[in-house]
């Protein structure tokens, strides 16, 4: 049957229009984003960026990596830069986007930079990481820290702590008193990086500031192999203790969904957590207590989320510049950190919108900073590079699962910097 030939013709007018929707299509803005942002409310303060972005009409392509902390997701970067194919933007923290930038990977974006003004509003000690070589090559979303308890208000009514602790003993009594009622006492993850975010706080804990500066950000042998340091690792022994015996693995999440839901007392944890409570609806002061780990009151180990930009074609260049621009964004500062757990990036935001461990968290940052007291988080990688990072990683983590002594632990730190 041969075909009329109007009916071609509409047949092919129609392939054209459909063609052309499609060109239109691909047409479309977009951003690939690499992040490790896959907990309740972690995906639901990142929501808020996407929606942003999808308002702008930029279309979002997610790139999850599960795995606190962000290891899984390191490999992931690795695997796509080593391919010739990064994402248009990675979650980095600290000295990761620093590797990366001296790599010659990461865009610049120096222009979006200097038109809005990022100079002025970027604290110095997140500027260190956001920038290379005079350029900016990452957009800090946030500011976390690493030195917080997370509490039951209920579990610690029930076993009778009525007064937060202030030190270390006051903060090992307070949790053999909830032990002994029966709850869990510290609901912890037994994954490498949260024992050693642990340990940044019992480090800065035990002892003070300038110790931690000495031994965490210049690396001093000294004091790494000194009493203090022994006395660190024979608290992380005592903290051992107050775990129950599923720890190991757990997810960071799930040990704050156990204060969450009132099996156990205490989280020692970044605000992070305190996106699980905002997710499950519960109220500061009310539900749930916020306080900074007994005995570093004053100070503040920190660490900034950045979006690193990698160095895309050129259609894809002012999407990126775009999403740069939308994370930098005062407004979605607050909305964001609010949601997250963390703090402003900016020094501009106001903190109306914050709860009360949120406005805390934003004052005690201003004033750690203005009197020296605000340190890069090792744990989280704003004090030493990965190499250094991982070889303290696997030393705290031994020595937690009891494969090692405070002693031995103590030599192995010395020898990690060596190596
Ligand atoms: C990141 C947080 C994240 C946490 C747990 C930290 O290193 O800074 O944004 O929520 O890891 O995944």
């Amino acid at each position: 049957m041969t075909r009329h030939p109007l009916k071609t013709f509409i047949a092919a007018a129609c392939a054209l229009a459909f063609s052309g929707l499609a060109s239109v299509a691909s047409a479309q803005q977009s951003v690939e984003v690499l992040h490790w942002w896959t907990s309740g409310g972690e995906a639901a303060a990142l929501n808020v960026l996407k929606g942003n972005l999808e308002k702008q009409g930029v279309k979002w392509n997610d790139m999850p990596v599960a795995g606190g902390g962000g290891e899984a997701a390191m490999t992931a970067v690795r695997a796509r830069v080593t391919a010739g194919n990064p994402p248009t933007a990675v979650q980095l923290l600290g000295f990761d986007i620093q590797d990366w930038a001296k790599q010659g990977v990461l865009a610049d974006l120096n222009a979006v930079a200097a038109k809005e003004g990022w100079d002025k509003v970027v604290p110095g000690a997140l500027q260190a990481f956001s920038k290379y070589d005079g350029k900016w090559i990452a957009a800090p979303v946030n500011v976390h820290s690493t030195n917080w308890v997370w509490a039951n208000k209920s579990v610690l009514d029930k076993a009778g702590v009525t007064t937060m602790p202030t030190n270390f003993d006051e903060f090992i009594a307070a949790a053999e008193k909830v032990q002994k009622a029966g709850f869990v006492a510290l609901a912890h993850g037994g994954q490498p990086w949260q024992d050693a975010t642990l340990f940044d706080s019992v480090v800065l804990s035990t002892g003070g500031i300038d110790f931690y500066k000495k031994v965490f950000i210049q690396k001093d042998k000294a004091a790494l192999g000194s009493p203090t340091m022994l006395k660190a690792f024979d608290r992380m022994g005592q903290l051992r203790k107050l775990v129950d015996k599923d720890f190991s693995n757990r997810d960071w999440n799930l040990a704050s969904a156990m204060v969450i839901s009132g099996k156990a007392g205490f989280q020692m944890m970044g605000d992070w957590a305190k996106g699980e409570f905002v997710a499950a609806k519960k109220k500061p002061g009310v539900d749930f207590i916020c306080m900074r780990f007994p005995g570093t009151q004053g100070m503040v180990s920190f660490n900034s989320d950045q979006f690193a930009m990698f160095k895309v074609g050129g259609d894809k260049a002012a999407a990126q510049a775009k999403m740069a621009s939308a994370v930098m964004d005062p407004a979605f500062q607050s909305a964001f950190n609010v949601v997250k757990g963390s703090v402003p990036a900016r020094t501009d935001v106001s903190d109306a919108a914050f709860d009360d461990c949120g406005k805390k968290g934003i004052k005690d940052l201003a004033e750690a900073s203005g009197k020296g007291a605000l340190v890069g988080s090792m744990a989280h990688g704003h004090a030493v590079p990965a190499g250094i990072k991982n070889a303290f990683y696997d030393v705290i983590t031994r020595h937690f699962n009891g494969q090692i002594d405070s002693k031995a632990a103590v030599k192995e730190m010395v020898a990690a910097v060596d190596n």
